[in-house]
């Protein structure tokens, strides 16, 4: 059995339609939330249907952030693996609605992960509100910036902040980001476990490594 998060989304139903299709057993996760139309999230559930019967998929309708729901989903359908999708998506959304992206939902999460063995990069942390606390949770391992997402004085003083001053960060530039990339190499060479990667075909197509991170 595999926990989809997610399920009803852009890319989860396409995940659990996935995994359908090469025999494994799905439970999904949704709260169909009014981000964009709900509809178009039961009309994504109806394609899943359509392609499973009930003993092969099954479908959940909570926040992943209600612990109680969650844990009777794990309880019941013990899932192996869990593939977590279930997000406030849209980066260019969070730029005028911080506040959607709560670090509750993001430590939840790790938290999750974590009773998995899961290890945790976080991603794009200076985007979350409550930064501080998602990179100092024990479980997270390094950091991941995207173009436009912080810059390297920024990560150095976030990672102090919490207490992990030599965690890595990883800055990452896909298509257009060659200059950024560029720029960021040349501060990021004054931190210690920092490094730069830079990719001309979009994502880590054909990815070269712009600065190393310094041991
Ligand atoms: N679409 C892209 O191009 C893209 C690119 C990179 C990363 N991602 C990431 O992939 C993930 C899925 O993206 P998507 O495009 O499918 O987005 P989506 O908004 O279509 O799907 C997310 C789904 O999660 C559900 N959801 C949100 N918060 C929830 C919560 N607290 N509890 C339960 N369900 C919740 C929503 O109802 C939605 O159905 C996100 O983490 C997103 O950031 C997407």
């Amino acid at each position: 059995m595999i926990l989809v998060t997610g399920s009803a989304g852009f890319i989860g139903q396409a995940v659990c339609a996935a995994l359908l299709a090469r025999g494994d057993l799905v439970v999904g996760l949704d709260n169909f939330n009014d981000y964009y139309d709900p509809q178009l999230k039961r009309n994504r559930l109806e394609q899943t249907w359509r392609i499973a019967s009930i003993d092969r998929y099954n479908q959940v309708e909570a926040d992943v952030a209600d612990r109680v729901a969650l844990e009777a989903l794990l309880a019941r359908w013990q899932p192996r693996r869990i593939v977590h999708l279930a997000a406030q998506a849209g980066v260019r959304y969070s730029f005028d609605n911080p506040d959607a992206y709560g670090v509750k939902d993001v430590i939840g999460a790790i938290d999750l992960a974590a009773s998995y063995g899961l290890k945790v990069i976080a991603k794009n942390p200076g985007l979350v509100p409550g930064a501080t606390a998602y990179v100092a949770h024990p479980n997270v391992y390094g950091i991941i910036v995207e173009k436009g997402a912080g810059n390297a004085a920024d990560m150095d003083t976030l990672r102090r902040k919490a207490g992990k001053p030599s965690l890595p960060v990883w800055f990452v530039a896909f298509g257009g980001g060659r200059g950024w990339a560029g720029s960021v190499a040349s501060s990021a060479k004054q931190f210690r476990h920092m490094g730069v990667t830079y990719s001309s075909a979009g994502e880590y197509g054909n990815a070269i490594d712009v600065l190393q991170p310094s041991s």
